[in-house]
């Protein structure tokens, strides 16, 4: 090869070290954004006198966490989702109970106090100005009997246990851009944490070839199992959930660095995703909207609701009929998709150090 000719190895090895640098940078940038060991402290103190306190009018009643608290997918200063769940046959209905707990705390505790009882799924909302021990205060909703979220929590769980290093990182990433990026609020028409998340496990399972994870709802169970220990209600909640079993015996032919996975990630769903026909399903890979009825091009007259529920589409896990991107309108996924291109954009011109690349992705949007 002459001198003067350019040595085609040599972007190629300036794109592996940006990769290599950039994957370094996130395991960085996650670790110190993760929860300290007293705030995890705090936060089951919390959760100890509250169950305590809800046993003086249910005695029979557990308060578990569900949400980033249970799952693996936790930052900093997240909030707690709180389950209470009641083994007994004659129990007050959700709402009742959200009242009559909602008094008590107002009475017992610090905590500002918000009940719920009429939300479609009835909560108290709980908070804890900040103080010399929780410099950021707390933030808590407390639910009732919902089983399939403490389900769904456990499934993401798993997902993060098979491979933390790779799972863990983007997750937590992602959750961190999201929110810098404004695109993470359902109540003002873009997408929750839980929707983010999902759509890491669909890549890592469905798009990625080969897969990174396994199909955990798809991989047949050691024994024979009664339609009892599979379902709740009519939903098939099972499950591979035997982790260290599988860590033995499954191992992922995929070797990408963390790095260039969420290189990859933002490069599929800012180009790639068929959104006006797709559905993102983790259960069963990438299905068609019009096989679930979920089509948003339905004339706008009679199917209005429909047209807008169903811009984007990820399929719950378990609650197949229930579409978990249904609060993301027209102009919200639009800035998602827009977000998703211009994340790309930044990783695919490669600024000079990886650092950079993470401080322009989440740089924080002004709020429209
Ligand atoms: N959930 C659900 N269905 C939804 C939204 C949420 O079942 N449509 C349940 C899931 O169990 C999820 C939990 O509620 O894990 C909390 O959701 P969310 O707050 O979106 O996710 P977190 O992981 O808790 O994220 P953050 O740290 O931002 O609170
Ligand atoms: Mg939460």
């Amino acid at each position: 090869m002459s001198r003067q000719q350019p040595d085609p190895s040599v972007p190629r090895a300036s794109r592996q070290r940006f990769v290599q640098e950039f994957s370094q940078c996130l395991f960085d940038f996650v670790i110190q954004l993760l929860p300290t060991t007293e705030e995890l402290a705090v936060k089951e103190d919390v959760r100890k006198l509250l169950e305590r306190l809800i046993r003086t009018i249910e005695p029979d009643s557990r308060l578990l966490s569900f949400g980033s608290t249970a799952n693996g997918f936790s930052l900093r200063n997240s909030d707690m989702d709180l389950c209470c769940l009641i083994d007994s046959d004659e129990r007050l209905a959700a709402s009742d109970l959200v009242t009559m707990l909602g008094d008590l705390l107002e009475r017992e505790t610090k905590f500002h106090v918000k009940p719920l009882p009429h939300a479609r799924i009835p909560i108290v909302k709980l908070s804890l100005d900040p103080s010399p021990g929780l410099p950021l205060g707390i933030a808590c909703d407390i639910g009732f009997e919902n089983r399939l979220a403490l389900e769904n929590t456990r499934l993401l769980y798993c997902y993060a246990m098979i491979d933390p290093t790779r799972v863990r990182t983007m997750v937590l990433f992602l959750k961190v851009w999201c929110k810098r990026r404004k695109i993470n609020s359902p109540y003002k028409g873009t997408l929750s944490s839980y929707g983010y998340v999902l759509l890491v496990i669909y890549f890592l399972v469905h798009v990625k070839n080969p897969p990174v994870l396994p199909n955990l709802q798809q991989m047949p169970p050691l024994r024979p199992i009664s339609p009892g220990d599979t379902h709740i209600g009519s939903h098939n909640t099972w499950f591979f959930d035997d982790i260290d079993l599988l860590r033995q015996r499954w191992a992922s032919a995929n070797t990408d660095s963390v790095g260039q996975l969420l290189i990859d990630f933002f490069k599929y769903f800012a180009r790639d995703f068929s959104y006006n026909t797709g559905v993102a399903s983790i259960r069963a890979g990438f299905i068609k909207k019009d096989s679930k009825g979920w089509q948003n091009d339905l004339d706008p007259v009679r199917y209005k609701d429909a047209r807008e529920r169903n811009r984007l589409c990820i399929e719950d896990p378990f609650e197949s009929d229930f579409n978990v991107a249904r609060c993301v309108t027209r102009d919200g996924l639009y800035t998602i998709r827009g977000e998703f291109m211009r994340a790309s954009r930044i990783l695919s011109t490669r600024p000079e150090r990886a650092i950079v690349a993470i401080a322009q992705l989440c740089e924080e949007r002004e709020d429209v």
